[in-house]
């Protein structure tokens, strides 16, 4: 959305309202990126329909296109075509500005045996180191160099290796899974992440020639090959944004359906709802959430997958924050994400932190304040506060949601919120 000063980065929202109806989910912001960067190891063009329109995937268009590649959005589906790929080194600024872009360095390893990449600092959640990734990297051959604040990783030749993972990093799951799909022989990744995204990376991968087995469990096999071709491929839906809808139905005392999921990557959110009181029915492709009065106080820990995810932690606690009674919410994966709970102290929500855990005690209601999203999720945990505020909220920093949900104010407004976007 734009205006002569630029993109709208405010929302003003008018809580009170219960959502009903209906919501369609886009596809997996964290699936297209990883497929996006796995498409650089196939001879010919990729289409990726089902893609979200979000700016993460813009930016990661800019990534491949830096690197020589084209690749262009065209009505709701992600061409990519590397052909022309020339370049080992991602655009800086765009590493600068989003995590993932580091994800294309397991295909220009594989592909070009070189890359050079910035090495990402923390970001609005905390550190985001990614020696995992690198330890993955040396154990198929590569020779790791860091030199003035980049990383660069040379392969003459990957030849497949067992790596152990010290924990199930999504990211260095991905990399070197991609990493290996050329390696000479088998790689052997033990301890590896389970998340839904990698085992739709992996049914790509092997569409297109690749032979991976094990992704969605902790052992995943990958045995070398000489070449990738390009495919059509269709992304899973995205489990985090249905989530959200499903806090967003539940804070306002709404009944409404949420469609295009894959209910079985939301089991634990399903049961941690429930938990609360709600009444949650998956159905095969959609879940109806129906919430009657506040919900009951529950314990969140979140977890690495199937465990209950670190990227909802912030909208559950901001569903708590008006439950009956007094909730604990513990965060065991990302060091700083609670930076939105000041804004929503400022809505009048009660959270106590007490390093990686927050209290909550749960009020009547919360009223509407100017807030500011700090990040992704955290943004969406102060969109879900202002639908059940009294009055009206400002949000600024709207860029970052935008990052990572399509279309939120359409999809909002089409649940019956009094949401819009504003200068
Ligand atoms: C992915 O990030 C997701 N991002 C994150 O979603 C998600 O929160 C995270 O997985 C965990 O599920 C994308 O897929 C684009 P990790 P990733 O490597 O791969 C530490 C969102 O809101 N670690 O599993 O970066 C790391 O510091 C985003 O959509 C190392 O120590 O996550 C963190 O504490 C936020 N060394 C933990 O592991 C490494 O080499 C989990 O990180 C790599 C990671």
């Amino acid at each position: 959305m734009e205006t002569r000063e630029g993109p709208l980065m405010k929302l003003k929202i008018t809580g009170g309202r219960r959502l009903e109806g209906s919501v369609k989910v886009s596809g997996a912001k964290n699936s297209i990126l990883k497929v996006m960067a796995a498409s650089l190891l196939a001879d010919g063009c990729c289409i990726f329909s089902n893609a979200p329109m979000i700016t993460d995937v813009s930016t990661m268009i800019g990534v491949l296109q830096g690197l020589g590649a084209k690749a262009r959005a065209e009505s709701g589906r992600i061409v990519v075509d590397p052909s022309s790929l020339s370049g080992y080194e991602p655009p800086e600024e765009l590493v600068r500005e989003m995590r993932a872009s580091i994800q294309v360095m397991g295909p220009l390893l594989a592909r070009l045996g070189r890359v050079r990449v910035r090495q990402p600092g923390g970001c609005d959640i905390g550190p985001r180191p990614i020696d995992l990734h690198l330890k993955g990297f040396s154990a198929l051959g590569a020779k790791i160099k860091e030199e003035r604040g980049f990383i660069i990783a040379e392969a003459r030749k990957l030849v497949g290796a067992e790596i152990h993972l010290d924990l199930p990093s999504v990211g260095a799951t991905e990399n070197i899974m991609m990493a290996a799909c050329f390696a000479e022989g088998t790689t052997i990744i033990h301890n590896a992440a389970r998340e839904p995204e990698i085992v739709d990376q992996q049914n790509f991968l092997n569409r297109m020639g690749a032979r991976i087995i094990g992704a969605g469990t902790d052992t995943i096999k990958v045995r070398g090959v000489r070449r990738l071709e390009g495919i059509d491929y269709t992304i899973i839906p995205d489990r985090i944004e249905a989530g959200t809808y499903m806090c967003a139905i539940a804070i306002t005392g709404g009944a409404a359906c949420v469609e295009n999921v894959i209910p079985e990557h939301l089991q634990a959110v399903i049961s941690k709802l429930r938990e609360a009181g709600i009444d949650v029915q998956p159905r095969e492709s959609s879940i109806w959430v129906s919430a009657g009065q506040r919900p009951a106080a529950i314990s969140v820990r979140s977890m690495p997958y199937p465990g209950f995810p670190t990227d909802m932690q912030p909208q559950v606690t901001a569903l708590m924050s008006i439950a009956r009674g007094t909730s604990i919410i513990s965060e065991t994966i990302f060091p700083n994400r609670f930076r939105y709970v000041d804004e929503l102290h400022r809505m009048g929500a009660n959270i106590k932190l007490e390093g990686r855990v927050a209290v909550v005690e749960g009020v009547e209601s919360l009223t509407g304040a100017d807030v500011e999203a700090p990040d992704l999720r955290g943004g969406a945990a102060l969109i879900l506060g202002a639908l059940a505020a009294d009055g009206e909220t400002e949000i600024s920093g709207v860029q970052h949601i935008d990052r990572g949900y399509e279309d939120i104010v359409g999809k909002l407004r089409g649940l019956g919120a009094d949401i819009r976007r504003v200068g």
